[in-house]
């Protein structure tokens, strides 16, 4: 059935070419996992959203919304990882600059430094069960790392996140097969877009 009219979610275009993360993150990995996997997600978002009557609605109130009602719990994890993926892009960068002066303090303040911070992102994805997102977030004014299970982020209680890294499967099995702390390592070390965290705090 065509769905008239403009509908809420919308897959992002990508800000690099599908290999400029190579060796790190492998084209054929960036093809299949925005093109089928965070494609499927809005795919699915919108059609239940069309579904549920709410597809007037932005695309982030629906998320809160269904991921307020049981009833809507499949909608709310499509949403959700229409969203934590959109993020997940946004963290990325092939031409990564470390962190300005400001946010260097406030890692340096609440981690102990750069290093630090990169073991807690390491051990927080090892700890996830499963399939999940680890998350660089800023609550209360303090930077902390978080870690959450299929589609759930911390952006839906009010915890602003600045920067996130999938955990699933799909994000490294074609590229480092079982070995997701090398991902996670490889992502922080060489991937890791603080521009775009920097702009998640100011904003
Ligand atoms: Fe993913």
């Amino acid at each position: 059935m065509p769905l008239a009219g403009r509908l809420p979610f919308v897959l992002p275009d990508l800000a690099w070419a599908d290999n400029a993360l190579e060796p790190f993150i492998s084209a054929r990995t960036i093809r299949l996992h925005h093109g089928k996997h965070h494609r499927g997600y809005v795919e699915a978002a919108n059609r239940l959203a069309v579904q549920a009557g709410l597809a007037q609605h932005p695309a982030d109130d629906i998320w809160r919304q269904a991921a307020a009602d049981p009833a809507l719990s499949v909608l709310a994890n499509a949403a959700g990882q229409a969203w934590n993926h959109a993020l997940f892009w946004n963290s990325l960068s092939p031409e990564p600059e470390p962190p300005a002066p400001a946010l260097a303090r406030r890692i340096a303040r609440d981690f102990g430094g750069l290093r630090e911070l990169q073991a807690a992102f390491i051990l927080a994805a090892s700890a996830q069960f499963g399939s999940g997102w680890v998350w660089l977030v800023e609550r209360g004014g303090t930077l902390a790392v978080e870690r959450t299970a299929n589609a759930d982020a911390p952006e839906l209680r009010g915890i602003r996140c600045l920067l996130t890294i999938d955990v699933w499967e799909h994000a490294y099995y074609l590229d480092y097969e079982n070995r997701r702390g090398d991902f996670v390592e490889a992502v922080f070390t060489r991937l890791l877009n603080w521009r775009f965290a920097e702009s998640r705090l100011d904003a």
